[in-house]
């Protein structure tokens, strides 16, 4: 930064705000002395004349501006990730998604999943692993399993497929011996599983042909993990409406814990299990729901924001039946929501008031 300017609270906001509607990312107030650092940095680095020029570089539709987007986004970007991270939901995949996905796609043996905020490749590399052994003709099938990141450095880590043991925390070590040749501390991942992955660099929030979900349709699974904790909830919507679109009709969505709080996804079927919870673009009205298809799937449960009455009601069933693991799914449901979001169909009572009558119910059947 030029010695006689400095980064003023004014200009760090709109700094701020341009990255957030550009990539979604907020910068918090925690991280706003590091992030002043890193705008200064920037200023040095690409030679800008004043902090405004830097500002003026970001804001322009130019090649040399998404070249500087480039860069800056993998300073501002948190690229942490671990294979098989979040035990519960790949166990989910395991027993009822991947079930479920490869009887339906048994006849064209063809299947298209997406890992939006792949980072270093983790995540896309472990649902390769799970369906290597889950598939055992798996040579026949057309497979597409696609890492989609903003950051290109984590990317280029992805490719190279070489990992540090710290990937590897709580991996079962046969994971390791099976899929990974050892040097040192260093892990290459084997060719079988790096052939199943591509990546691609793209930005979940551009509306260009770079971001695979817009012009990408019929993906049967998209995995974002831990991304949508970094965003604003303006840009959690619109990049939900994107996969919504992006997603076959019955395709599923696998978010982190409570990503999805302060949202309303009502266009899919929220879809709760014992091990975890996912979501699922309805089916068309020639698709049979997966519920009546596979009885190692629970029933679907519509969001209790949903506005209609049919949608309540299966909730109200749901809540008010005799089937005890519905109740306790149904209580998870809830837990979700902003304890202040009432539910007309059930006395117009909040999420907390219903949550505390459900637990002490369910207390005492246990
Ligand atoms: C914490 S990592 C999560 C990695 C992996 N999904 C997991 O759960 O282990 C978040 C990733 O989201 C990526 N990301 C952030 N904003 C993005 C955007 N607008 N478009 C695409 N990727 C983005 C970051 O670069 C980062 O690699």
């Amino acid at each position: 930064m030029p010695p006689t300017e400095s980064l003023s609270p004014e200009l760090t906001q709109a700094f701020i705000q341009l990255i957030v509607k550009r990539t979604g990312i907020i910068i918090r107030e925690s991280d706003q002395t590091a992030f002043e650092e890193t705008i200064s940095q920037r200023i040095k680095l690409t030679g800008s004349d004043s902090i405004a020029a830097y500002y003026r570089l970001l804001a322009a539709e130019t090649y040399k501006s998404q070249e500087e987007w480039d860069s800056l986004t993998t300073e501002i970007t948190n690229t942490e990730s671990f294979f098989f991270r979040d035990k519960g939901q790949f166990k989910l995949l395991k027993n009822h998604i991947f079930p479920d996905l490869i009887k339906r796609q048994a006849q064209t043996k063809t299947m298209r999943i997406c890992s939006a905020g792949c980072s270093t490749g983790e995540e896309p590399y472990s649902i390769a692993m799970l369906l290597y052994d889950l598939i055992p003709d798996i040579k026949e099938w057309n497979l597409t399993i696609l890492g989609v990141d903003i950051n290109s450095i984590a990317l280029e880590k992805a490719r190279e497929g070489i990992y540090r043991p710290w990937s590897f925390r709580g991996v079962d070590q046969d994971i390791q011996k099976r899929f990974f040749r050892q040097t040192n501390d260093h892990y290459h991942i084997s060719d079988d599983i790096k052939t199943m992955v591509s990546f691609q660099t793209g930005n979940l929030l551009d509306n260009s042909s770079s971001n695979p979900f817009c012009h990408v349709k019929d993906i049967d699974l998209i995995l974002c993990r831990n991304v949508f904790i970094y965003f604003s909830s303006t840009a959690v919507k619109t990049v939900l409406d994107k996969f919504y679109n992006a997603l076959c009709p019955l395709g599923y969505l696998l978010v982190g814990h409570a990503e999805l709080y302060s949202q309303n996804p009502d266009r899919f079927w929220v879809k709760m299990f014992e091990e975890s919870m996912a979501y699922q673009r309805p089916g068309d009205t020639t698709t049979q729901p997966i519920a009546s298809r596979s009885s190692a799937l629970p029933q679907q449960i519509p969001s209790p924001t949903a506005t209609t009455e049919d949608q309540l009601q299966t909730l109200d069933n749901s809540l008010t039946g005799v089937n005890l693991q519905m109740q306790k799914a149904a209580l998870n449901l809830l837990r979700q929501l902003p304890g202040e979001t009432r539910i007309a169909k059930l006395g117009n009572l909040t999420a907390s008031e219903l949550i505390q009558q459900y637990e002490q119910a369910l207390k005492k059947i246990d």
